[in-house]
């Protein structure tokens, strides 16, 4: 419920930011500001900032789960075991609602018979390289690989008792890769981010917390045979011990990457064009 008078906010915004001519969106794509035509474009764009927003959401208590916590947080571990799992299916279903606006949205542009709009669209949708846009050829499968993954990594939690909890305990770690997919997809392809500015600034400072927390996670963790100078460690493999310590050291690493993107202001945004209307992003070919 709270996701959907997220999404309903932030669709708002931006369909706010069409009608005034505010947002890079029209930049990118100008034929974008017919709003009674590409309104499903805008709602799946919404859909897409509530799916990044409750997965950061969800990363982040994942982390304050398996790590240190702090002593004055108002949560119990229980509770904030429940909203992890509740914050987690949320992020799903938000990115199904995201990819199904898509699908939606060019199965109204679409002029051919039924059978054949809905082949292309969920072709274009769901199927890796289906969309053969021309910034889309990496963004795309990016964003459907990361789907693809949170569906397996998330869900398993319900059959872990079959597989086993340690089985289940390593593939879940895997999600992690889930939020880098999705970031990645979102600035490489978000319209809204697209130029160098405050959006896709904010969209890079989020990254600090969950790399501060994931560093955190791994030099405190809360289970005790996971740390470095634990009796277990010792009892465990030399190459448990080095993997341990090369989790470390690349976490460290990310961070002083972050950092580094985001004071010298290289984040991979594109320069504003002066006054360019014509699309540089091919939408329906
Ligand atoms: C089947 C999987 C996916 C498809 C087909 C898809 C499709 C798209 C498309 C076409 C855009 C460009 C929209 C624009 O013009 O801004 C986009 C942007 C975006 N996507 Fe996805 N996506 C998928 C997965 C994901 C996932 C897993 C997430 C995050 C959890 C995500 C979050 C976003 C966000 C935040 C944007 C930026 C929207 C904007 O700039 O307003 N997407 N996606």
């Amino acid at each position: 419920m709270v996701a959907l008078v997220v999404t309903a906010a932030v669709f708002v915004i931006l369909f706010v930011r069409i009608k005034s001519e505010a947002s890079s969106t029209l930049t990118v794509m100008p034929f974008m500001a017919d709003t009674s035509a590409f309104w499903m474009y805008y709602l799946s764009q919404a859909f897409g900032w509530s799916a990044l927003l409750w997965a950061w959401g969800t990363v982040i208590i994942g982390l304050l789960l398996s790590g240190p916590r702090p002593a004055r947080l108002p949560l119990s571990g229980p509770r904030l075991e429940r909203l992890h799992r509740t914050t987690s299916l949320n992020t799903i279903a938000l990115i199904v609602a995201h990819a199904l606006l898509f699908a939606a949205e060019l199965i109204y542009q679409d002029t051919d018979a039924w059978p054949s709009r809905v082949g292309t669209a969920v072709l274009e949708t769901f199927i890796p390289g289906g969309y053969n846009s021309g910034t889309g050829v990496w963004a795309m499968p990016i964003g459907q690989a990361a789907l693809y993954l949170a569906i397996p990594l998330g869900l398993l939690f319900y059959v872990r008792h079959r597989i086993g909890p340690k089985t289940w305990r390593v593939l879940h770690r895997f999600v992690l890769v889930v939020y880098i997919l999705s970031v990645w997809h979102t600035l490489l392809y978000g319209t809204n981010v697209w130029y160098d500015g405050a959006f896709r600034n904010t969209v890079w400072l989020l990254q600090l917390p969950i790399a501060a927390l994931f560093l955190l996670r791994l030099l405190r963790p809360a289970r005790r045979s996971e740390r470095l100078a634990s009796a277990g460690a010792h009892r465990g493999s030399k190459a448990g011990w080095g993997l341990r310590l090369t989790g470390r050291v690349a976490a460290v690493a990310i961070i002083g990457v972050l950092v580094a993107v985001i004071a010298s202001g290289r984040d991979g945004g594109r320069t504003v064009p002066p006054e360019d209307t014509s699309s540089t992003h091919v939408h329906d070919d």
